[in-house]
């Protein structure tokens, strides 16, 4: 069976972005694969956290996971600082990566926009290495991200070709998938940005935890235009394109049903509505689920029994890997 990995950070309540750009595809994915699922704290400190709110989100990010509509059956559920293998691996790959292809991430380079090097850590820098680490220790076949991280598995994918030319075949040399439709969910009140958990505002990110009338607000007070008329085009109405992709991901029809279905509507109040009815719809059965999964206390079984797979399998994989580099004494 091929294997599927993808990681999630606990840096902040998670957003519909995050939804339709990755758990949903994760969902849709896991019967067809062997599923590892991790909870990325060791990447979410490359931005200073509060280790009290740490530990409480690895567990939530992870109760978010199974009321989506993860199972323990199909994944292995991970919170990655509890495979620390990962980290000895991104220092191997540390020394086969070079400066230059760290400099090139759009994400360091927009992260760090407007900074002195005195005011960047050396973690934003090196982060893609150790994603590479988390992606290829499990032999991953497929990658599904959103399209923000599309160029750090096509770093996985460098990273994995070197180590094997140099070494010999060691890696699965991984494929990203990004969602058609979704794969970057725009901020409403600056669509110009993808929505994000760190957003310096709220006001433009649904959070998975939103109630009804804090979704309803904020779609209603959604960035658009001044054309009062519905229709799609990325470039010119960039605010309200995002709307119709929300509503075509959630529903899971294509865009040009979504298109047709509100063409031409010149009231974006009746619009903003039909959205928001949308996503309360699909929102608040998972918020229900939410709450009970984390009742139930399954959350830290699941945990415990993937931790301990997942270092079985990157184990091996790393003992191979320090053996082909000549760590240790033959
Ligand atoms: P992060 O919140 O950065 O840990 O992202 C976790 C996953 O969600 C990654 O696969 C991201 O690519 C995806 N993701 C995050 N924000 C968005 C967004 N606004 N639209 C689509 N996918 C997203
Ligand atoms: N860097 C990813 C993000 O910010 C999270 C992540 C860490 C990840 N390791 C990964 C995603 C491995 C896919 C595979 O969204």
């Amino acid at each position: 069976m091929k294997r599927f990995l993808s990681l999630v950070q606990p840096s902040g309540s998670l957003t519909i972005g995050n939804y339709i750009g990755s758990i949903r595809q994760f969902v849709k994915l896991q019967e067809s694969y062997d599923t590892f699922i991790g909870v990325a704290d060791m990447h979410s400190i490359t931005v200073p956290q509060n280790p009290e709110f740490l530990h409480r989100r690895n567990r939530e990010v992870l109760a978010w996971f199974v009321a989506a509509g993860l199972s323990d059956k199909h994944c292995t559920f991970f919170i990655q600082s509890d495979v620390r293998l990962h980290a000895e691996l991104a220092w191997i790959f540390e020394c086969i990566t070079n400066m230059g292809e760290l400099s090139r991430m759009t994400q360091f380079k927009v992260k760090t926009e407007g900074k002195t090097d005195k005011k960047i850590p050396c973690g934003l820098f090196t982060y893609p290495v150790l994603m590479a680490a988390d992606i290829l220790i499990y032999d991953a076949d497929i990658v599904p991200v959103g399209s923000d991280q599309k160029q750090h598995v096509e770093l996985a994918r460098n990273i994995a070709e070197c180590f094997n030319s140099r070494f010999g075949d060691t890696f699965v040399v991984p494929e990203p998938v990004i969602p058609n439709v979704g794969g970057r969910v725009r901020d409403l009140q600056d669509p110009s940005k993808k929505m994000s958990k760190s957003a310096t505002s709220p006001k433009g990110v649904i959070f998975l935890d939103d109630d009804e009338a804090a979704i309803r607000k904020k779609i209603s007070s959604a960035a658009t235009d001044m054309d009062a008329c519905v229709d799609y085009d990325e470039a010119s109405k960039p605010g309200v394109s995002n709307l119709i992709s929300i509503y075509a991901s959630l529903n899971e029809i294509g865009l040009p049903e979504a298109i047709a279905k509100f063409k031409g509507e010149t009231r974006y109040s009746v619009f903003k509505k039909a959205i928001a009815d949308c996503v309360v719809e699909h929102l608040m059965p998972i918020q229900e689920r939410y709450r009970k999964v984390l009742a139930d206390g399954m959350v830290d079984e699941y945990l415990d029994k993937g931790a301990k797979r997942a270092r079985e399998v990157a184990g091996r994989k790393l003992d191979e890997v320090f053996a082909k580099v000549g760590f240790g004494r033959a």
